[in-house]
């Protein structure tokens, strides 16, 4: 709380100082839109043991028969069945744990198939980014009818008729558990594309940092700095949402803090505790993405690992926004820990390096594609709608070639 008010009270100062900056010099127009906004988070269930919270919850939402969705990874690694020994002595529940690793309308469709079968009335989501985003695009096909294809792009058809969702994150970083889409790819190879509604919004979010102690290093760190990411592209999206904002402000620098100290010690609860809210606060202000996830929609048919892409990509981004949107970004600047001379493109340069991510998309593995393709595809991304500016075919050129690693 005490960091959320001092978040508050430095943006205040800040857009005071910002605005007399404007007045002074009369270049970078940041007037207020008083553009409409609707804050929809979940009733979030979040702390060390929060899991055992999970029948609980279930009961209230008056789920007789929740169908479990979770994956092969969570499986393996005892997470599900630490999530799963909550429910001892209750026998009514399904479990549905082959979700695909990259969400698809066939592991939807499975999941479906086996929802109905089963008789079920709501769903638990276990696991990260995929296989919520999974339950969240099952919720809406099981009580709305499929196929899910026509949802795509389409919000106003997803209505409040969806089942209940509670969402147990094993990550730290997609903040699907408290935000409003669910990326699926139509296939396993071709690029994303997905839902977007007020009302997949999980019912309930039950985070539980310990929960993460089992998430690998590089896993750790991709979906940690994609949190990041998120943080950043939310502050800097359109619209006038404060609330959004101060939490936006509080993400980001909770990861600076926290993210090294998680990838080096996996079980270090303290770490592991702030990664989580703040991965989740990442996603909270419900303004949009950007530039940054266009291009992880642009790279999405080479099989890299999203967080790390984004991560990857988004210094050059910045770099394109010091120039476009100087005074936003001089807002955002405050909760970077900036030294002297750095800019907050090298300081996400500076932590993706300590963290033991790749310093480019093509070291990332980049098998290749033509950047003009790229660059259109990139330019007509839905991201681009919450973007502070839309950036040119020709500046996405620009951002592609930089985070590939080439030299123009
Ligand atoms: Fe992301």
């Amino acid at each position: 709380m005490t960091l959320f008010l001092e978040t508050s009270i430095n943006l205040i100062k800040h857009n005071k100082n910002a605005q007399n900056d404007r007045l002074a010099r009369g270049k970078e127009v940041m007037t207020t839109t008083f553009e409409s906004f609707v804050l929809q988070h979940p009733r979030v269930r979040f702390g060390f043991g929060a899991v055992q919270s999970l029948p609980e919850e279930i009961r209230l939402l008056d789920m007789r028969r929740p169908l479990f969705v979770t994956d092969q990874g969570l499986v393996n690694s005892g997470t599900f069945d630490r999530v799963l020994q909550t429910m001892k002595g209750k026998k009514s529940f399904a479990v549905f744990d082959t979700t695909p690793e990259n969400p698809t309308v066939e592991g939807v469709d499975r999941a479906l198939e086996m929802y109905r079968n089963e008789g079920c009335d709501g769903v638990v989501a276990v696991g990260g980014g995929s296989v919520i985003d999974t339950a969240k695009a099952l919720i809406v096909v099981a009580s709305l009818g499929g196929p899910l294809p026509k949802y795509f792009g389409h919000p106003e058809l997803i209505t409040s008729a969806v089942a209940p969702l509670i969402a147990i994150p094993t990550t730290a970083g997609t903040g699907s558990e408290a935000n409003t889409g669910a990326g699926i790819h139509p296939t396993a190879t071709s690029r994303g594309s997905g839902i977007n509604s007020n009302f997949i919004v999980p019912r309930v979010a039950i985070c539980d940092p310990e929960l993460t102690y089992t998430l690998p290093r590089h896993l750790t760190a991709g979906t940690g700095m994609d949190a990041l990411t998120h943080a950043i592209e939310q502050f800097l999206a359109k619209g006038d949402n404060a609330h959004g904002d101060a939490i936006a402000l509080d993400s980001i620098r909770r990861v600076f803090q926290w993210v090294e100290r998680a990838v080096e010690e996996p079980q270090n609860g303290e770490a592991r505790w702030h990664m989580m809210l703040a991965a989740m606060q990442a996603m909270m202000p419900l303004k949009g993405l950007g530039p940054a996830h266009a291009l992880a929609g642009t790279f999405s048919d080479q099989n890299l690992h999203h967080g790390m892409m984004v991560t990857i990509s988004i210094p050059a981004v910045l770099r394109m926004h010091e120039r476009r949107i100087p005074e936003r970004m001089k807002l955002m600047a405050a909760a970077f820990p900036l030294k002297a001379g750095q800019s907050p493109a090298d300081a996400v340069v500076e932590m993706n390096a300590h963290v033991g991510l790749k310093s480019s998309i093509r070291a990332l593995g980049f098998k290749g594609g033509e950047l003009d393709e790229m660059a259109k595809d990139a330019h007509a991304s839905f991201f681009n709608e919450r973007a502070p500016y839309h950036p040119s075919v020709d500046e996405y050129r620009t951002i592609i070639t930089e985070a590939l690693g080439d030299t123009p």
